[in-house]
């Protein structure tokens, strides 16, 4: 299995439980008596989440700043914004509270407040420090509570990378589930499906290896039983629990082993149309992509099946891997995101241009990809799931 060449490293301290968020003020006073709390602009205000936190702070004995501008698939001017403000007031310490855009973000702030250069520079020039971070995760998603990624839009020239350096590590993760009953449905249903493609990608791609599998594995379990019913059950926080730790998991997965084609060809879509959310548009493009590598990844694929519930029964193996894709679909429809990329707003006569930004901008995920893939086959598969 995999590489042979194997590096495991994950430095984030993690906190899980039902109300945890109440610890955040004895957590934050380890690294500082000043923080910027990121945030988005709605969410964590209306949830009552923002204003508990900032008492806890306070209460702590940390004087909260609040930088609550960011917008789902962030910019680099936010960012930038946000980094200027850090500095300005002296903060010691940067809490991501929300999504994963506020999250990715707190990492980059984290890493501009303590440099001298725009944050997209970054992408050139490796980050050797930043403030420590401390990830309050409100979404079921993207991972980036307990990894080092962080991704970001260039609004200008619309290109949306991720990057990702040592430094960037969360040092504590507090991941209380109560958060996370307020997620509309949608978003739900959204960022529960990035958890499945997280595990796809990080189980079945070139850089795999056996640490980040036995991740992927626990979070197939998972999602078995919770994807669907969070989605219809969103104030059972058992289930809010579960996708939780799924999505933590898979963030791990990823931090090891990368993502993969689907999320190469999906990085230009949200960042062409910053109002499509991110996991949306995987699920626009997973079909296609499983297909594609469907005779590269057969033995996996069956595993998958195996561990997601499907029944093997008089299958052949060609027949059961495949089955994998119809339990895919199966899924999407119950969470109501049996979607193509039409359906999200997308202009055909973009493809062309997104295909080619899979590659300049998400090259490495494109490479991870089981069965190799090219341009021309990127603009192929943005077709067939138009
Ligand atoms: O607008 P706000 O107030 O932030 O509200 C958000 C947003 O509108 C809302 N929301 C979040 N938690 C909520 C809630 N609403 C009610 N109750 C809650 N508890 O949901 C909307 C979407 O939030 P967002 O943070 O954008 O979603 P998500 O967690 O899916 O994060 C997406 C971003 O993460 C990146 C994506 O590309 C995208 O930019 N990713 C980061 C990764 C990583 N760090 O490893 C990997 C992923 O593959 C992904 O690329
Ligand atoms: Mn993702």
């Amino acid at each position: 299995m995999g590489a042979l060449n194997i590096n495991v490293f994950n430095p984030v301290r993690i906190h899980f439980g039902n109300g945890f968020i109440s610890e955040a003020g004895k957590i934050a006073k380890k690294y500082s008596d000043t923080a910027l709390i990121v945030t988005g602009k709605t969410s964590m205000q209306k949830s009552g989440t923002l204003g508990r936190l900032v008492k806890i702070l306070k209460d702590a004995g940390v004087n909260p700043v609040i930088y609550d501008k960011i917008t789902p698939n962030p910019t680099i001017d936010e960012i930038d914004e946000a980094a200027r403000i850090a500095k300005e007031k002296r903060v010691g310490l940067i809490i991501g509270l929300g999504g994963g855009s506020p999250l990715d973000s707190s990492k980059a702030i984290a890493v501009a407040a303590k440099g001298n250069i725009p944050v997209w520079d970054y992408l050139k020039t490796p980050a050797t420090e930043a403030l420590p971070v401390i990830t309050i995760v409100s979404t079921s998603g993207t991972g980036s509570e307990v990894n080092r990624y962080s991704v970001m839009t260039n609004p200008k020239t619309k290109e949306k990378p991720g990057f990702g350096y040592e430094c960037m590590y969360p040092k504590e993760a507090i991941i209380d589930p109560e958060i996370m009953a307020s997620m509309p449905p949608y978003v739900t249903a959204a960022t529960g499906f990035d958890v499945f493609v997280h595990v796809l990608e990080a189980f079945t791609g070139k850089a795999r290896n056996a640490f980040s599998s036995a991740y992927c594995m626990q979070t197939f379990y998972l999602l078995k039983d919770n994807l669907i019913k969070a989605y219809n059950e969103p104030n059972n926080l058992e289930i809010r629990g579960n996708m939780a730790l799924a999505s933590a998991l898979a963030g791990l997965a990823i931090d090891l082993s990368g993502v993969g084609i689907i999320h190469a060809l999906e990085h230009p879509v949200s960042g062409n149309y910053p109002n499509v959310a991110h996991g949306a548009g995987l699920a626009a493009l997973v079909v296609e992509s499983m297909k594609y590598n469907l005779e590269a990844c057969k033995r996996d694929f069956m595993l998958i099946a195996h561990h997601l519930g499907v029944k093997r029964a008089g299958k052949t193996d060609d027949e059961y891997a495949y089955s994998l894709i119809e339990k895919i679909e199966e899924m999407l429809k119950a969470i109501n995101l049996n979607i193509r990329l039409k359906d999200l707003g997308v202009e055909k006569d973009r493809l062309p241009g997104m295909a080619k930004e899979a590659f300049a901008t998400m090259g490495f995920a494109a490479q991870n990809n089981p069965e190799t893939v090219d341009e021309k086959e990127a603009l192929k598969l943005l077709e067939a799931s138009y």
